[in-house]
C-alpha cells in the first residue's frame, strides 16, 4: 500500500482540477511548475484516506462530502508556512523606536491592538507580544493584545500549543529567551514554551483572506501581513490589502515582507520605510 502511494503520480488533468480549486479557495497561485510540489505534499493525504491513486483522491475532493471534509486538510498540505522568530528584525526595531512611542504620546487609555495576519505557527505574533511587553517594562502603562490568524488549522494549533524546539528559538536573543520562554523540565527534549503572560496576549483564529469580509470586529493600530502576498497574483494581493485596510486605523501601520511590494496599487497608504506603510485616509 505504502509503496503504491509512493509511486502514485498526479496527472495533468487532476493537477488542473486541484489547482483551480486551491486557487479559488485560498488565492494561492498554482502554476504548472508547482505540480511536483503538489504531488509530494498531497501524498500524505492519500495515505490518510487510504487512496492509492490521485484520480481517486481528486474524485473524492470533487464529491460533495469529500469537498466539505477534505478542503481543510488539502489547504493545510498546500500552504507554505515558513516562519521564524525575529524574522526581518528591522520591523521590530521600528515598532520599538517609532510606532510604540507614537502610540504612547497619543494614547487616551485604549489598548494597543496588533493583527498578525497570516501568522503561521505563532512565532510572529508571540514575537510582537514580547517586543511590546519589553517596551512596556521600560516604564509605560497600557494594555495590548495581538490577534493572530491563518487559513491553516494545522499551524494555528501549533501556535496555540506555543511549544518550540531549540532550533526554532535559536534566533531569539538570550535576554528574550530567558524572560519569555519556559524550558521543558526534561532537558533532553530541549523544548521551549512561551510563558503564560505572553500567551494570554495572543488570540488565534482561522481567517481566509479570500472571504469577502473578515470576522474581525476591531480596527488595529498595526497590521503585520508579511510573506503572505507572495503566494497570490497581483490583483489578489491588492484586494487582500484593501480588505485588511478596512481594519487598520487611519494613522496605523502596515508591515509587509521584504520580497513584497505595493508599487502601482492605488491604496490610501504612505510609504514610511521599505515594506512599512502608514494609512493616510479612510478611502
Ligand atoms: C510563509 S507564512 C508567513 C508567516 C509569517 N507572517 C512570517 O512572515 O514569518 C504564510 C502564511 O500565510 C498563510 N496563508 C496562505 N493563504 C492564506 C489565505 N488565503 N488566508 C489566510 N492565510 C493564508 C499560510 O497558511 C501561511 O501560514
Amino acid at each position: 500500500m505504502i509503496s503504491e502511494i509512493y509511486k502514485a503520480e498526479l496527472s495533468d488533468k487532476d493537477f488542473n482540477t486541484l489547482s483551480v480549486i486551491i486557487n479559488r479557495e485560498t488565492g494561492i497561485k498554482m502554476p504548472p511548475a508547482k505540480k511536483v510540489m503538489l504531488q509530494a505534499r498531497l501524498k500524505k493525504r492519500l495515505t490518510a484516506l487510504n487512496f492509492t491513486t490521485f484520480e481517486d483522491y481528486t474524485s473524492h475532493v470533487l464529491s460533495k462530502e469529500g469537498f466539505s471534509t477534505e478542503l481543510i486538510h488539502m489547504i493545510d498540505a498546500v500552504s507554505t508556512n515558513k516562519t521564524d522568530f525575529f524574522r526581518e528584525p528591522v520591523h521590530f526595531q521600528i515598532m520599538t523606536d517609532v510606532v510604540l512611542p507614537e502610540f504612547v504620546r497619543a494614547n487616551k487609555g485604549q489598548p494597543f491592538r496588533v493583527w498578525s495576519a497570516g501568522c503561521a505557527s505563532g512565532e510572529e505574533p508571540y514575537n510582537i507580544a514580547m517586543v511590546i511587553d519589553d517596551f512596556i517594562k521600560r516604564g509605560y502603562r497600557f494594555d495590548f493584545y495581538v490577534r493572530a490568524s491563518d487559513i491553516s488549522t494545522a499551524v494555528l494549533q501549533k501556535g496555540i500549543n506555543a511549544v518550540y524546539t531549540e532550533q526554532r528559538v535559536a534566533p531569539v536573543p538570550k535576554y528574550f529567551l530567558h524572560r519569555y520562554f519556559m524550558r521543558s523540565k526534561d532537558k533532553s527534549k530541549n523544548l521551549y514554551k512561551v510563558v503564560p503572560e505572553i500567551r494570554s496576549k495572543v488570540q488565534f483564529s482561522r481567517i481566509n483572506f479570500m472571504d469577502e469580509t473578515f470576522k474581525v470586529p476591531e480596527r488595529f493600530d498595526v497590521i503585520f501581513c508579511r510573506n503572505v502576498l507572495i503566494y497570490f497574483d497581483r490583483p489578489t494581493q491588492e484586494s487582500v490589502i484593501r480588505k485588511l485596510l478596512r481594519h487598520l486605523k487611519t494613522g496605523g501601520y502596515l508591515f509587509i515582507g521584504h520580497s513584497e511590494s505595493l508599487i502601482d496599487m492605488q491604496l490610501p497608504l504612505a510609504s514610511v520605510r521599505p515594506t512599512v506603510f502608514r494609512k493616510i485616509s479612510d478611502d
